[in-house]
């Protein structure tokens, strides 16, 4: 197989995907290997969790920059260092600069929390519980620069049943993210994603 893929994954809090998408990359089958962990919040668990298993975690944020544009060249400059294949937004609440999409197009990904397009931004699952839809559920897409507006690489449903509460649909959904996100990182990393415009084919394969 060709060298493995060199996983960046951006992460601005608990890190509870960047957890799943380690215990799987521990498996023999996917040909990715996740060498960085950034954190625009020096706090942030997910750094923790890196730390943890001895990968290289790198944190800064906008507030240490003249500018927000500088400090997007600063993640550009690490991400390039780092020779990276595939950027992984894992709960990363920050806006990726257009500079790092243009540089890594097609190559950076994001797990949405609930059926895109709908209840685009940071509260989807809050947005879709008070809205009070009965099905919501799991994006993973492509990453351009209109937000949650990627192609689509797998999505999954979630049942919204009467009893639920905002709580219990969280766990719900996480519990689905930490499913189907892993296996679209490996899908990229085993070379099984063909994007054709807005869609993306899993092709057949390991
Ligand atoms: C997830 O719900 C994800 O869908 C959203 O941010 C959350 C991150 O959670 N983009 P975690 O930090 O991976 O636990």
């Amino acid at each position: 197989m060709a060298d493995k893929k060199r996983i960046a994954i951006l992460a601005s809090g608990f890190g509870s995907n960047l957890q799943a998408i380690i215990d799987q990359a521990q498996n023999i089958d996917i040909n990715g290997e996740i060498v960085l962990v950034f954190s625009n919040n020096e706090n942030a668990y997910a750094l923790e969790r890196a730390k943890k298993y001895g990968i290289k975690s790198v944190s800064f944020n906008p507030g240490q920059f003249e500018s927000r544009q500088q400090y997007d060249k600063e993640l550009l400059v690490l991400l390039k260092n780092e020779k990276i294949d595939l950027i992984v937004m894992a709960g990363y609440l920050l806006l990726v600069g257009q500079e790092i999409i243009k540089e890594f197009s097609n190559k950076i990904i994001n797990v949405h929390p609930a059926l895109l397009p709908s209840f685009k931004g940071i509260h989807g699952i809050k947005d879709a519980f008070d809205y009070g839809v009965k099905v919501t559920g799991v994006t993973v897409h492509f990453v351009e620069e209109d937000l949650d507006a990627g192609p689509i690489i797998s999505q999954e449903a979630v049942i919204i049943t009467e009893d639920d509460t905002q709580e219990t649909l969280e766990e719900k959904i996480h519990k689905i993210e930490h499913k189907i996100y892993p296996l679209a990182v490996k899908y990229f990393c085993n070379g099984r994603l063909a994007i054709n415009g807005r869609k993306v084919e899993i092709l057949k394969g390991e």
